[in-house]
């Protein structure tokens, strides 16, 4: 059986603007290197690395919205970069959820959680009764709030509304890009709370990119670490024993030296 997931040795480029002497010269540099990993269906996989180390730019590969210059990226068999435009990444978009770290600020202020949470409903023209309900109380948000608007609410509750309409879809696959970055330590670890309490109800294979490498020891059990656009370990703990590359090593020793 093929994996969920398979990202195989993808490369995408950036330009970089460079004024020397007012000379204006244009290079690129490689946001993302050479990089191949696979996720099972219902598996957590975090991705590591500080600041600029290529992370989203992976997600962004993952979802469509970015294409890689090398490699290819296969979803259940199918390699999705060959797929284009609105048309053909359709049914894709509706297997292949995201929340970021700003999905939470960026709800629409004007629509109602309840319109919120089931636009991607209505966007595949399935049925809505109730589903707002439903997906506020999986989230751990009263059901009866479906009228309230997201000015009405907390950092941390609008991204429960927001993970809500993201697995309003039962997607097979979820990507957490920094999703609790802009929270306080309580809230935080609420949001990675409830992220393995819907991973073990729903079974969605989850990709959970964080520079946060505690939060990503709790939810996933395979754990890769980026730095300069390329995957330089995947280990299944984050611990002195287990890590081989000192870049890993001095990750994992910040962690310790800030959580002392
Ligand atoms: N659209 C873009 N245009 C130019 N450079 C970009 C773009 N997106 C990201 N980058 C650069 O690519 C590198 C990786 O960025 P990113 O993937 O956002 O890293 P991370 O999510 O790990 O912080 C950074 O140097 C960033 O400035
Ligand atoms: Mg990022």
């Amino acid at each position: 059986m093929c994996a969920l997931l398979e990202v195989k040795n993808v490369s995408r480029h950036f330009s970089k603007r460079i004024i020397r002497f007012s000379d204006k010269k244009k290079e690129s540099f490689a946001a993302v290197k050479e990089v191949s990993f696979s996720l099972d269906s219902g598996e957590t996989l975090g991705l590591v690395g500080e600041s600029g180390s290529g992370k989203t730019t992976v997600a962004n590969l993952i979802l469509r919205l970015l294409e890689p210059d090398q490699g290819q990226i296969f979803f259940n068999g199918e390699d999705i970069t060959r797929l284009h435009g609105y048309k053909q990444l359709y049914p894709i978009r509706r297997s292949i959820q995201a929340v970021f770290q700003n999905s939470g600020t960026s709800l629409d202020p004007h629509m109602t959680l309840g319109e919120i949470i089931t636009e991607p409903l209505r966007n595949y023209h399935l049925p809505t009764k109730r589903q707002a309900e439903e997906s506020l109380e999986l989230v751990g948000l009263p059901p009866e709030w479906t009228k309230r608007k997201p000015h009405q609410l907390s950092g941390g509750q609008r991204q429960r509304v927001s993970i809500a309409r993201a697995m309003i879809l039962k997607p097979s696959l979820l990507i957490l890009d920094e999703a609790t970055s802009n929270l306080d330590v309580i809230t935080a670890s609420q949001i990675i709370a409830l992220m393995q309490r819907l991973h073990e109800e729903i079974n969605t294979a989850i990709l959970f990119i964080s520079h946060d490498i505690s939060a990503v020891d709790k939810l996933c059990t395979k754990k890769a670490v980026m730095q300069n656009g390329g995957i330089v370990e995947t280990l299944c703990k984050l611990d002195l024993d287990e890590a081989k590359h000192p870049y890993t090593k001095r990750l994992i020793e910040s962690k310790m030296s800030v959580s002392l």
